[in-house]
């Protein structure tokens, strides 16, 4: 089962306009030097600031792809500080980042939020990366798996299978979030393996061979080759090693 790779860069809370311009930029240069027909699926999730610009940057160049960091699944109304479906649609934006740790934790999310922002994501075409993860505690206690299987379950809740075919999951174990402690890659794979059970018994093998899975968590040019070279694991969803055009590229080569 062949799934197109993705790299995708989280900017999380970075990047003014003049830093925004330089990394697009950047990044643009970076790819302009590598074979097109090789290269994973690029995306970039800009804060919403940024959104604006990195749109008008890239709007000529097809293999980079924007993606939102939140969206409120709402259509409009009175929801001061958030920023509906319809506006992200404004700058094409393809992905929209759900479920992200730092989401869950600092901002209180819940699942049923997160699987009503997916719903509402796919029904209005964009597409969602869902992240599950688990704590250190959980990890030690070993309730790993049971705890991505109940994340993966209520996200998907209610979803077709074709709406989950397209969407892409994102496993970031919370512990290896901005440490550079990236998890063990075979782990990774084996846990990937996991998740993609978990979308089998849900829907179908065939659903669970389509949908992407990423890696996240400490990504790094040293360390994408051999997260890369899993069976399980369709990419990297990268925070911190986004944030540089060197990095970035050297990360889309690494997935090459
Ligand atoms: P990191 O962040 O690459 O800085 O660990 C990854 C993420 O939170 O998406």
């Amino acid at each position: 089962m062949s799934r197109k790779p993705i790299i995708a860069g989280n900017w999380k809370m970075n990047n003014n306009k003049a830093e925004a311009k330089e990394l697009v930029d950047g990044i643009m240069y970076g790819i302009s030097q590598l074979d097109g027909s090789k290269m994973p699926e690029v995306v970039i999730a800009p804060s919403y600031t940024a959104l604006w610009q990195a749109y008008d940057l890239i709007k000529n160049e097809p293999k980079i792809a924007l993606a939102a960091q939140n969206v409120n699944p709402n259509p409009s109304g009175a929801y001061t500080g958030e920023v509906s479906i319809n506006m992200l649609q404004d700058f094409k934006v393809k992905y929209v980042i759900i479920g992200h740790s730092e989401r869950r934790q600092m901002f209180g999310e819940t699942d049923e939020f997160i699987n009503k922002k997916a719903k509402a994501i796919l029904a209005n075409s964009m597409l969602p990366i869902i992240c599950c993860g688990e704590t250190l505690e959980q990890r030690e206690a070993g309730v790993t798996d049971s705890h991505l299987a109940s994340q993966i379950t209520k996200a998907l809740q209610g979803l077709t299978s074709a709406e989950v075919e397209k969407s892409v999951i994102a496993y970031e174990p919370i512990w290896a979030i901005g440490t550079g402690k990236s998890c063990d890659s075979t782990e990774a794979n084996r846990t990937i393996g996991e998740i993609r059970k978990v979308v089998a018994n849900l829907y179908s093998q065939d659903t669970a061979d389509k949908i992407r899975i990423l890696y996240g968590g400490s990504v790094k040019p040293s360390t994408i080759v051999e997260q890369m070279a899993q069976s399980e694991i369709d990419g990297g969803l990268i925070g911190g090693a986004s944030l540089k055009a060197e990095s970035f590229v050297d990360l889309i080569k690494g997935a090459m």
